[in-house]
């Protein structure tokens, strides 16, 4: 034991002590102002002019086909795992195993392939997997019309998302219709993390990943790693924030007709779909459990070699 651990919890403690209290008033002066400015004749003709949706384009389709509920699980599956072996790729010091792909046969390189560890070699499997399900959702996304709920269509978005970021911090929300139209401020996350922050997780992962061509230098220089490593964390770390905001407002905003939207592919309001999406979250702890090379190491050898 040293004295640094001793001194260093409490003042951790203490940092805590004001930063979550001035967090709390933070809260409520933002809620307090949102209040006020809805007072106003001005803000609130903006709100009337912009309540927050904007019609899709005619023939976009209503609710959830089957497909979107699938890919939609699957991407919150694979991505669980990734943020965690992600995490444990940059915290863990002294990895429990490594894994070095097999050098034969069809796959052979001229460089011998490089030891990484377990970790890294799960977060790359589950990347590929991932990719290989959003590549299958972009299809099935433009070739069913589907794209207009998440893609915008006309700049009044805009006006139309700062409305509805005014109405939830005054707590007085939007009138919702996911099953038809998302609103504007939805439609701008939506687009946002599946056009902007995974092309980003990709493109920063495989200037990273042993995949990536070592002897190009032009290339190497024009796109430094250090730039893929300072972005791909924050990227992270985009993902992590999307997520808590989505599921908190999917629950907060009718949690068993939303479920129901994604999960059971009706409009209906009862307990399937939080029934299923139950039955998801069951799934991903037991994966979260076994993503460890005592229970994946069968799986990792079938095209490498495990060692610790
Ligand atoms: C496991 C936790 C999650 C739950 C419970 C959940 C729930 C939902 C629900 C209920 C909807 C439909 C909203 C409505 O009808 O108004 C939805 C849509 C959506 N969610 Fe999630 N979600 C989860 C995780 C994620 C993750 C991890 C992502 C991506 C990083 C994501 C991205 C999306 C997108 C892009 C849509 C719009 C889909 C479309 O209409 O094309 N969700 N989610
Ligand atoms: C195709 C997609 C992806 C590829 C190819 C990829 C590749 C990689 C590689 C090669 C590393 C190791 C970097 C090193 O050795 O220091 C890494 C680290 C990491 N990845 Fe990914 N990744 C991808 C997607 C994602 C996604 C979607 C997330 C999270 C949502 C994520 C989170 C992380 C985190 C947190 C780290 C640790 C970063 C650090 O040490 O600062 N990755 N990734």
């Amino acid at each position: 034991m040293t004295t640094s651990t001793r001194q260093g919890a409490p003042s951790r403690w203490k940092v805590l002590g004001w930063a979550i209290p001035a967090a709390l008033v933070a809260v409520v002066a933002l809620v307090l102002l949102a209040r006020w400015l809805r007072t106003l004749a001005g803000v609130e003709a903006f709100v009337d002019a912009y309540p927050g949706t904007v019609p899709p384009p005619p023939g976009t389709p209503e609710g959830f086909p089957a497909w979107l509920s699938w890919q939609h699980f699957l991407n919150a599956f694979f991505l669980l795992l990734i943020v965690r072996t992600g995490w444990r790729v940059r915290t863990v010091q002294r990895p429990e195993a490594h894994w070095t792909r097999t050098n034969t046969g069809r796959f052979r390189t001229k460089r011998a392939p490089k030891r990484i560890s377990f970790d890294l070699w799960l977060h790359l499997s589950l990347d590929a997997l991932w990719v290989l399900n959003g590549i299958v959702f972009i299809v099935l996304l433009f070739a069913t019309g589907h794209w207009a709920r998440i893609v915008p269509t006309s700049w009044d978005v805009v006006p139309n998302a700062l409305s509805v970021a005014l109405q939830y911090v005054s707590l007085d929300w939007p009138a919702e219709d996911g099953w038809v139209v998302y609103n504007s401020l939805q439609l701008l996350a939506y687009f946002g993390i599946v056009f902007i922050a995974a092309p980003l997780a990709i493109l920063t992962g495989l200037r990273m990943s042993p995949a990536w061509p070592v002897d190009t230098p032009r290339l190497n220089r024009a796109y430094p790693i250090g730039l893929a490593r300072a972005v791909h964390l924050p990227v992270m770390l985009a993902f992590v924030a999307f997520v808590i905001a989505h599921v908190g407002l999917v629950l907060a905003t009718g949690a068993l007709r939303n479920l129901n939207h994604m999960y059971a592919g009706t409009d209906e309001v009862n307990w399937i779909g939080a029934a299923v999406f139950a039955g998801t979250v069951v799934v991903m702890v037991a994966a979260w459990i076994l993503a460890r090379p005592v229970y994946l190491r069968g799986l990792a050898q079938l095209t490498g070699k495990v060692t610790r």
